[in-house]
């Protein structure tokens, strides 16, 4: 064979392995609406920049006459590429091929994409689309996922790892997304689930429908699974680039801060204004979010899931940070189990990635009931404390309106090592409420009253009093808790001018194997 004919096959064998499972099974793909698994991957990448690894890797099976049904890749495309001209990682899976199912060699090709990931320190974006373990394969397949899982763990903390849900993702395979930090579903076509609805009938006699069961708007709102949901594919990975944008490569390394135009010192005059009178009636905290940081622009994180807490991404001048709110416009911005856990796998994602935090508080306390303690609220909410306690990153921390009880502490107060704790001069740190307070404290006396009229008098009287003690920040800041109490209209200045003070902050835990938080 000429050298000619060589470069001939190679080429024709690129483009036969382009083409996956054959041009039938890409159309049924588009018929669904979807991207192919190349596709993609192109729309993910920076043009041009992608690079695949093992193109020609075939599965070694011979079960079921599979020795004469092999397709060039093996149903996962991998390799790297860039984003905004940084490297990132990646795999995906392709439907085409057994349904994208998994098989010894598969389950090699991610394995070697996330070794070179950990090598390179780069993010790694994996796109799943897969019917789960290659049945013809049996075990091999359920040792392959462990490898990944394996992976994924080790990982953790070292690279971003990102996992966009474009297909079916179910039985043990939805655990290697779960073991990363963000997962993305679509709306339509993409789901997660332990067991299908066949199973679950089975076992349970429950009739639930695929959607309902782990459909993307379900595992946005309901079990918290999913930290985006998005219309459509595309939507989707547009979205995984910005995120991006905001991390860092690896944990040895700080987020990249860009060029901002909009300046430091642009005073916001309608947040001098923005709390309302009565301290029972909501505002939106995004209101506050988006008109303090960059541009306004916030990449928000489980937006439709434990709504009464926001979190998400933006940016200071350039320097990216993650930010924490209570919502008081939900459940009144109190603390609840989804909010916490919610909140604390946000705190430690941005503590392992050198991201600094800034958090908004006005939050009445946490939630309280049977159906909260039940569920261990006492746990969860450790969670959220331990996690602010732990982390290293600056942390800036803004008090706005209510700052009550227990949440108030797990809310990065100062002895929670804040950095920066600052109060508008709405704030009120107590703690409890007026009303409360004074129910506890002059209880016996209210039973007394029998008037209605001389009750409301003695409540509002009492009620006052509190409120001139400890409604306000100056209590808490003449003990030095509070470092200032600044006008709301200058926030981001004052945000910014503390980012670029704790630039340089070190700060290291006392050694140890690791923590042990309260799962
Ligand atoms: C081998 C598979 C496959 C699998 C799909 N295919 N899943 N091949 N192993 N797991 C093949 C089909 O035979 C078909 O091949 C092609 O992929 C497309 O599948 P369809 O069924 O035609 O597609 P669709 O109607 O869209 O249905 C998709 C699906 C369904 C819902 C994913 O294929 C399905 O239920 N698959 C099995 C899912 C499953 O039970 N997996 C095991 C889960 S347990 P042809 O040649 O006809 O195109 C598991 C354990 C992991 O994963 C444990 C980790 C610890």
């Amino acid at each position: 064979m000429s050298s000619q004919d060589k470069v001939k096959k190679l080429i024709d064998l690129r483009t036969e392995a382009k083409l996956g499972g054959g041009v039938k099974r890409i159309e049924a793909q588009h018929r669904k609406g979807k991207f192919t698994a190349r596709e993609r991957i192109e729309l993910l990448l920076d043009e041009g920049s992608f690079e695949e690894f093992d193109m020609f890797v075939t599965h070694r099976c011979t079960n079921f006459g599979m020795e004469k049904k092999k397709f060039l890749g093996d149903g996962v495309v991998t390799g790297h590429g860039t984003i905004d001209g940084r490297v990132v990682y990646v795999f995906s899976q392709d439907f085409t091929v057994f349904g994208g199912s998994l098989s010894e060699t598969f389950a090699q090709k991610i394995c070697k994409v996330m070794d070179m990931a950990m090598k390179a320190g780069a993010p790694l974006i994996g796109i799943n689309d897969s019917g789960g373990a290659r049945i013809q394969e049996g075990v091999t397949s359920l040792a392959g996922y462990a490898e990944i899982f394996e992976r994924n763990i080790l990982a953790s903390g070292v690279i971003p790892q990102i996992s966009a849900i474009f297909g079916p993702c179910a039985g043990g395979a939805v655990y290697s997304p779960a073991l990363t930090d963000f997962i993305m579903m679509t709306e339509q076509n993409s789901y997660m689930f332990v067991t299908g609805p066949k199973v679950v009938k089975t076992v349970t006699g429950e009739n639930i429908s695929v959607e309902d069961l782990g459909g993307g708007k379900i595992h946005a709102s309901k079990s918290g699974v999913a930290h985006f949901l998005v219309d459509e594919e595309k939507e989707g990975l547009m979205l995984l680039r910005k995120l991006i944008s905001f991390l860092p490569q690896n944990n040895l390394e700080d987020p990249i801060v860009t060029e901002s135009s909009d300046p430091i010192d642009r005073l916001d005059d309608y947040l001098n204004e923005i709390i309302p009178e009565n301290p029972n009636q909501p505002y939106d905290i995004t209101d506050i979010i988006t008109t303090i940081v960059d541009y306004s622009e916030f990449l928000e994180i489980h937006r439709n899931y434990a709504k009464n807490i926001v979190v998400g991404f933006a940016k200071f001048d350039g320097q990216p940070v993650g930010i924490v709110a209570n919502q008081p416009n939900y459940l009144a911005g109190v603390l609840d189990i989804e909010a916490s856990r919610k909140a604390a796998r946000f705190v430690r994602f941005c503590d392992s990635f050198n991201i600094p935090i800034i958090t908004l508080v006005d939050v009445p306390g946490f939630l309280p009931g049977s159906k909260q303690e039940y569920g261990g609220i006492i746990t969860h909410g450790a969670k959220l404390m331990f996690a602010y306690g732990e982390a290293t990153v600056p942390k800036i921390t803004v008090t706005l309106r209510k700052s009550y009880g227990g949440a108030h502490d797990v809310m990065s107060c100062k002895q929670l090592r804040g950095d920066l704790n600052y109060a508008w001069p709405t704030a009120e740190i107590a703690v409890m409420g007026a009303s409360g307070a004074v129910e506890v404290l002059h209880g016996r006396k209210l039973a007394e009253i029998e008037d209605p009229e001389e009750k409301a008098k003695f409540i509002a009287n009492h009620e006052e009093e509190y409120k001139e003690k400890f409604a306000n920040p100056f209590e808490a800041a003449a003990y030095g808790y509070i470092d200032d109490i600044i006008e709301p209209r200058n926030t981001r200045f004052r945000i910014i001018r503390g980012l670029q003070s704790l630039a340089t902050k070190k700060l290291v835990n006392p050694p140890k194997k690791h923590s042990n938080i309260p799962l």
